[in-house]
């Protein structure tokens, strides 16, 4: 599921979780996601995932005044995987949160592919007139260490009319010639060979201009998969228009940060939409997340969709090299969508509890 491109660590059985909940409904989803991965391991004897525990977050900051500890990476580096929740508080600035934890882990841990698929599980409807199941069955590859995320800028003449601002992005040979490559491996992979690269390369004429001229240089590599670009304000459209026309995506981290919102809302909820942000050359943990963030308007109401939280939970599955449990897992998600048990922001009642039991039932089924 998260590609062709890495190395597969497949029938260990055993492997170290860190769970880090944070804020907003985080605790809620990861608490359903690890409910369900309990009930994988009920029926699999030979999946055993140790599972420790993070209270980093935001509650951790008003406490302590970071993020997460200084250490926390090197407390992070010997799991095998980092199950993470949502990032984010009414009370702390966005920027603040994100910078103290999951960016920096993402950057820490140079994990500089996210991947996010997006599709219409069975049963769900996208809110496209004459869209089905198979007609929207996309991958978006997003870089994740550079571009508009690099972090590079700065304010001068702070609180005077002249006062600036600068928010550089980055993009080196490097880092964008490495997920260029992990997007066409993963096309690879995929029936229809088909990789479009998104840029914005007739008005921005450095960075995109050398997305394009990488694309083409390592297209000739892969004379198998169909490389096409596309501008990335034409691909919101086609991706409204033309959804059957689509299937793998590599984009920068700004850019497809936008789109990947628009390709979960179009697939039915930003609650199913799930993340993985690898670090390819497993050096590092990668760390998996489902996308809709922390939710404050419905914490702690127990309504919040899990169905993010378990594909998620799939995805880090399969990266461990347990692909039969994941796709196992995908299997009981989707028999539970069939049946019509959704959240409310599928237009359902279901409650996050009931949602988790209906899929640990399935995979006891
Ligand atoms: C996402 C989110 C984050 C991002 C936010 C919370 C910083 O929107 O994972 O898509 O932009 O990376
Ligand atoms: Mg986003």
């Amino acid at each position: 599921m998260d590609g062709g491109a890495e190395g597969v660590l497949s029938g260990m059985g055993s492997y170290r979780i860190a769970a880090i909940p944070a804020d907003g409904i985080g605790p809620e989803v990861i608490g359903a996601g690890l409910r369900v991965l309990e009930a994988l391991q009920a029926t699999d004897p030979s999946l055993r995932l140790d599972v420790e525990h993070f209270d980093w977050g935001s509650d951790y900051y008003r406490k302590h005044g970071l993020m997460m500890p200084a250490d926390g990476l090197e407390q992070l580096r010997p799991f095998d995987a980092i199950y993470f929740g949502a990032v984010g508080d009414r009370e702390i600035p966005d920027h603040v949160t994100l910078w103290g934890l999951r960016l920096v882990i993402c950057q820490g841990f140079d994990q500089y592919a996210n991947v996010r698929p997006t599709r219409v599980l069975r049963g769900l409807e996208s809110p496209l007139r004459a869209c089905g199941p198979g007609d929207l069955d996309w991958v978006i590859v997003r870089e994740n260490s550079e571009g508009e995320y690099a972090g590079m800028g700065g304010r001068a003449h702070r609180g005077h009319p002249i006062e600036v601002g600068t928010e550089v992005a980055v993009f080196t040979r490097a880092g964008v010639e490495r997920i260029i490559r992990f997007a066409f491996d993963l096309a690879r992979t995929r029936p229809r060979k088909l990789l479009t690269v998104v840029t914005k390369s007739n008005a921005q004429r450095h960075g995109m201009v050398l997305w394009d001229d990488v694309a083409a240089e390592v297209a000739r590599e892969y004379p198998d998969v169909t490389m096409e670009r596309e501008l990335v304000d034409a691909m919101t459209a086609r991706m409204v228009m033309k959804p059957r026309s689509i299937d793998v995506v590599v984009a920068t981290n700004l850019h497809a940060d936008i789109l990947s919102d628009l390709a979960a809302a179009l697939a039915g909820s930003l609650g199913i939409a799930p993340t993985a942000n690898l670090d390819p050359t497993r050096r590092y943990p990668s760390m998996f997340e489902p996308i809709h963030g922390s939710a404050f308007d419905i914490t702690g109401k127990g309504v919040a969709n899990p169905i993010g939280s378990f594909w998620t939970a799939a995805m880090m599955l399969d990266h461990l090299g347990e692909r039969a449990n994941a796709a196992r897992l995908m299997d009981a998600i989707e028999a539970v969508t069939a049946a019509g048990i959704r959240s409310p922001d599928l237009g359902g009642t279901a409650r996050t509890d009931e949602v988790t039991a209906a899929v640990c039932e399935a995979l006891a089924a």
